[in-house]
């Protein structure tokens, strides 16, 4: 990985140093959040499940009437390069797509608009990720946020204040939670495992369709692993024996502790153990 600040950020079409990446004030991304992203892991400098990313940013896209010029083949070389640029081996890629540069107008049907694009890297540690063995700890909390969470949109103010206010209280993560149904985590979907079921909330504009979830989904069944999807209540939450969470940041997360009470035998267990493992292989398979 390059050192910070030689890393290279693309921005419309061309790339930059990450000191000289700008973008415009009057951008509508940082005027009214109108904008939506993608966050891909990057393992030995491939991206993760790069098809199923890019789908989802179209679908985000059209979901919000962004104009959508993109050719899926140039949007992949696009990544690519930026990743070998910056040495990246492992680690993320985020890409941020906004309606534009306009006057301040809470309406934008009336301008004509070039969506802003920007691609960014981040070392990190994934599958090496002390937490992966470890597990977490999180905290529930009220779900504060717009009602498309199915929609990828960087309006992430009530994620990042939960995500905030867990740390705060000495945990890793906040559980949002609706009516006393949860929902998923900060950042995150989210599995319990009770009685032998593994079970997941289904899929609604209540959570984000994580592009991890529904692999790991697809990887269980081939391993003849059954998932159901359903909505949870905290209760049925509360009695299960294991927990974990899925992302494109940390993959599989076993969480060891639930405001403050132990999950099973507050040890990560072996179930999400095989899940992990099995997310691992054919992750890696893919990628080879
Ligand atoms: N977040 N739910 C929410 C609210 C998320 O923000 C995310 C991902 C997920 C998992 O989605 P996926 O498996 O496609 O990464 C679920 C990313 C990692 C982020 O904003 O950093």
């Amino acid at each position: 990985m390059l050192e910070t600040n030689s890393q290279k950020v693309y921005v419309n079409g061309q790339f930059f140093s990450k000191k000289e990446a700008s973008i415009s004030v009057f951008d509508r991304g940082f005027l009214f959040s109108d904008s939506v992203y993608e966050v891909s892991a990057v393992i030995g400098g491939d991206l993760v499940d790069w098809q199923e990313h890019f789908a989802r940013l179209i679908r985000s896209m059209d979901k919000l009437n962004l104009v959508n010029n993109f050719q899926e083949e140039d949007f992949y070389k696009i990544q690519k390069k930026l990743i070998k640029e910056n040495e990246l081996n492992e680690g993320l890629c985020y890409v941020q797509v906004t309606r534009g540069v306009a006057e301040r107008d809470f309406n934008f049907a009336t301008n004509s608009l070039s969506p802003t694009v920007v691609i960014f890297t981040q070392e990190k540690l994934i599958l090496s990720n002390p937490a992966s063995k470890k597990g977490i700890k999180i905290i529930t909390v009220p779900d504060d946020r717009w009602r498309r969470r199915d929609i990828k949109t960087t309006q992430l103010l009530a994620q990042s204040l939960a995500k905030t206010y867990a740390i705060q209280k000495g945990v890793d993560d906040s559980l949002l939670v609706q009516d006393g149904f949860i929902n998923e985590c900060s950042s995150s979907n989210v599995f319990i495992i009770k009685e032998k079921n593994i079970i997941t909330p289904n899929l609604s504009n209540d959570i984000l369709g994580g592009i991890t979830r529904s692999s790991l989904i697809k990887f269980c069944k081939k391993n003849n692993i059954e998932i159901k999807e359903q909505k949870i209540s905290v209760d049925d939450m509360m009695g299960a024996q294991e927990v974990f969470l899925t992302s494109s940041t940390g993959f599989v997360l076993p969480v060891i502790d639930i405001d403050g009470r132990q999950v099973g035998n507050g040890l990560v267990g072996d179930k999400v153990k095989e899940i992990q493992r099995i997310y691992i292989e054919q992750i890696k398979s893919k990628l080879s």
